[in-house]
Parts: C-alpha cells; sequence; structure tokens
C-alpha cells in the first residue's frame, strides 16, 4: 500500500492534490491519503487540525489516515474518528492511556494506530499493540518532510513482521519518513505493509505516476507478498 502525505502537497489546493492520486481507470492510485496533524508542542512544527480533515473528509473518497503528532491525543484522537478517518494514529511518546485512545478510537469507528519515534523502543509496547490495527514506524524525527530515512528503524520493523506473520501479533506496518524510490525495496523487504511517502510523490512531475512506480518497486523486492 501507498499513502501519499499532503505534508508535502500545496494546502490551498488540497482536493486537487488528492484528486492526482486517486484511483482512475488505469491507476490504482493511493490506498490511504496520509495526513500530517501537527501541534506545535509534541513537535516544533505546526500544519493543520480537525476543520481541515473534516472537509477533506468530504472532497476526497480516498481514506484518510491522520497520523497525530499532538500533546494529549487522549483528548483529541477520536475527534478524528468521529470525522471520518479511516485510521487515526497516535504517538505512544504522547498518549497517557494508550489502550483507552484505541478504544476510544476504534469505538468511533476508525482503524486505531500506534507510532514510535525513531529512538522509541518496540519491546515495551507489545502489549499495547494487541489493542491496535497499525503500528506506525517512524524513519525520521516526526516533524517534518524531505528528511533523510533512518535505516537503523528496519530491526524494528522485522521484529513486528516475524511476530505478525508468526500469528503473535495482528497489526498493519506502515512506515513514515524519507521513503523514496532509493529506500522503500529495503523497507519492503525488512516487511512493510503501507508505505507513507511526501516528498516522493508531491515533489514529483505527476504525483499519481509516483505512487504507481513506488508501488512497483516496493513490489518488486518482495514479489512474495504482492
Ligand atoms: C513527518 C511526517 C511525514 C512526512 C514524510 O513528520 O510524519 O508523514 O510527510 O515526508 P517525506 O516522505 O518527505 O519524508
Ligand atoms: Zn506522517
Amino acid at each position: 500500500m501507498i499513502a501519499p502525505s499532503i505534508l508535502s502537497a500545496d494546502f490551498a489546493r488540497l482536493a486537487e492534490e488528492a484528486a492526482a492520486v486517486a484511483p482512475s481507470a488505469d491507476r490504482r492510485g493511493a490506498d490511504w491519503l496520509h495526513v500530517d496533524v501537527m501541534d506545535a508542542h509534541f513537535v516544533p512544527n505546526l500544519t493543520l487540525g480537525l476543520p481541515v480533515v473534516t472537509s477533506l473528509r468530504a472532497a476526497t473518497d480516498i481514506p484518510l489516515d491522520c497520523h497525530l503528532m499532538i500533546s494529549d491525543p487522549d483528548r483529541w484522537a477520536v475527534g478524528y474518528a468521529e470525522a471520518g478517518a479511516h485510521n487515526v494514529t497516535v504517538h505512544v511518546e504522547a498518549a497517557t492511556d494508550p489502550i483507552g485512545v484505541a478504544r476510544d478510537i476504534r469505538a468511533a469507528g476508525a482503524h486505531a494506530g500506534l507510532s514510535l519515534k525513531p529512538g522509541t523502543p518496540l519491546d515495551p509496547y507489545l502489549d499495547v499493540l494487541r489493542h491496535y490495527d497499525t503500528l506506525l514506524v517512524m524513519s525520521v524525527e516526526p516533524g517534518f518532510g524531505g528528511q533523510a530515512f533512518m535505516p537503523e528503524v528496519l530491526d524494528k520493523v522485522r521484529q513486528v513482521r516475524r511476530l505478525v506473520d508468526t500469528g503473535h501479533l495482528n497489526v498493519l506496518v506502515e512506515i513514515d519518513g524519507g521513503i523514496s524510490a532509493d529506500t522503500i525495496e529495503a523497507a519492503a523487504e525488512a516487511g512493510v505493509d503501507c508505505f507513507v511517502a511526501g516528498s516522493a510523490v508531491y515533489g514529483a512531475d505527476d504525483p499519481g505516476a509516483a505512487v504507481e512506480a513506488l508501488r512497483e518497486r516496493a513490489r518488486s523486492a518482495v514479489p512474495d507478498r504482492g
């Protein structure tokens, strides 16, 4: 799966930017549209919030993947699920009661995602992850697009892939940060299911074509995973 991140899109033309990666007769298109919510508190940057997500939800049929880089997700995450996001991801470093947050997100009808910053270990959260649908492994420090991929986080991807493949865990494995034609194969080989890509999609002349090219590269790295 490919999830273009609108962080690298033109914020004044979000509906058109979503349409540029949408499925069409000859293209599978984006599987999810990744929406980076930043509060200038949990991360230094500030982006957008619930009103924009609500409007975007009405402007596109692509399932929205909301990545909340905010403090106190215990309070705010459920609103994004109620606004119609398909998947709502919170940071484990920010959540007070991550199991409670997952319960609230799911009760509001969305999938629940848990994200780990590059330096956050996986082991302490394996039990918590049983309450989640998605694990988002950050491969850059959250806050900005266009940063260099950190290959060392792939150890976490390999570990969770093994647990999923042996039936010990049931999560979709997503990666976010520095994914491009140069890095997506290594991430695919490590076992990623869903690749977030901001600058590699919206920095391209044809964002729709970039989505297909990234997917093909991932697929060719692991033909048996399809
Ligand atoms: C970074 C965001 C990412 C960002 C990725 O904090 O979470 O989703 O858009 O951008 P690229 O793909 O350019 O690294
Ligand atoms: Zn993100």
